[in-house]
């Protein structure tokens, strides 16, 4: 059991923190089994209605554990990552986040599968895959585009540089901005909102306003993970990760 990950449930809203600031909420596999967990059981419970992802007013999460990457890269579908993934996929009831400071990669491709999303004023996103020597996850390549448009898709995924909060509303990735220190209430007021309507009318229009691009979005994901997986393995990423531990540069001149 991890405290890394926190979850209680109040008022028919479960909150499923991410508690690991001094590593910048970056997630290990052990943490995303407790954030899939945590959904599952979710799912299960007719007395939960809504769930809130939510960080630190500092940081949302840098994403992937780059050490725990490596020492214990994710193996096929049943690995905590691809049932976290599938987990927020498939997800029948509203999703909440809450985002402050950083999201990075999959604090960021997360977002595209929940209802509605609350930044902070610092929220930074970015999906730099390709500078680590990967490709996207999560059907963030199917995803991205759609929202986007391709050529603000093909700028947040080939360059991987952060936008800000400002630009994630104006793109629609984002329903409001607020000061970092009411983000997690304002989204958690919202939670509380959607929990007094009736569920099987949320169940329902969720499940109405996603149908159609269910089926794609599980195909693409797939053949993202097989992709991710191989690459993880291969020189670029090897270099990026090794480059990030060393604290320099990386040297993609002979990759
Ligand atoms: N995996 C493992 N450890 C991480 C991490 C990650 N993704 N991101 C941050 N950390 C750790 C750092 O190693 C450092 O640990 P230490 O205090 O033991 O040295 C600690 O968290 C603080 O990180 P630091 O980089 O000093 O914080 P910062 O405020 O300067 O920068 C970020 C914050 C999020 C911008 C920066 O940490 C970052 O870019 N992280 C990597 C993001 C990334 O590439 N993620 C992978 C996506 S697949």
């Amino acid at each position: 059991m991890t405290q890394d990950i926190l979850s209680h449930t109040e008022a028919g809203v479960t909150t499923i923190t991410l508690n690991r600031v001094d590593k910048k909420n970056s997630i290990t596999a052990a943490m995303y089994g407790a954030m899939a967990d945590a959904l599952q059981a979710a799912a299960a419970d007719a007395a939960v209605r809504v769930v809130v992802f939510q960080g630190h007013e500092t940081i949302f999460s840098a994403g992937n554990d780059i050490g725990d990457f490596l020492n214990k890269p994710p193996a096929g579908k049943d690995s905590p990552v691809f049932r976290f993934l599938h987990g927020i996929a498939a997800f029948p009831k509203p999703l909440i986040a809450a985002v402050c400071g950083p999201a990075v990669g999959v604090g960021t491709t997360m977002l595209f599968h929940c209802d509605l999303v609350y930044a902070g004023d610092n929220a930074a996103f970015s999906m730099p895959f390709v500078n680590l020597g990967l490709c996207p996850e999560a059907a963030s390549s199917l995803l991205v585009p759609q929202m986007l448009g391709y050529h603000r898709a093909a700028e947040a995924l080939l360059m991987g540089e952060p936008f800000m909060a400002e630009a994630a509303l104006e793109v629609g990735l984002v329903n409001r901005v607020v000061p970092p220190t009411e983000a997690n209430a304002y989204a958690q007021a919202q939670a509380r909102k959607l929990a007094a309507k009736p569920i099987s009318s949320l169940v329902e229009t969720k499940r109405l306003m996603k149908k159609g691009q269910a089926t794609l979005v599980a195909q693409q994901m797939a053949e993202e993970g097989a992709s991710f997986g191989r690459m993880l393995g291969e020189p670029a990423a090897k270099e990026a990760f090794t480059a990030f531990m060393e604290r320099r540069k990386p040297d993609f001149s002979k990759v």
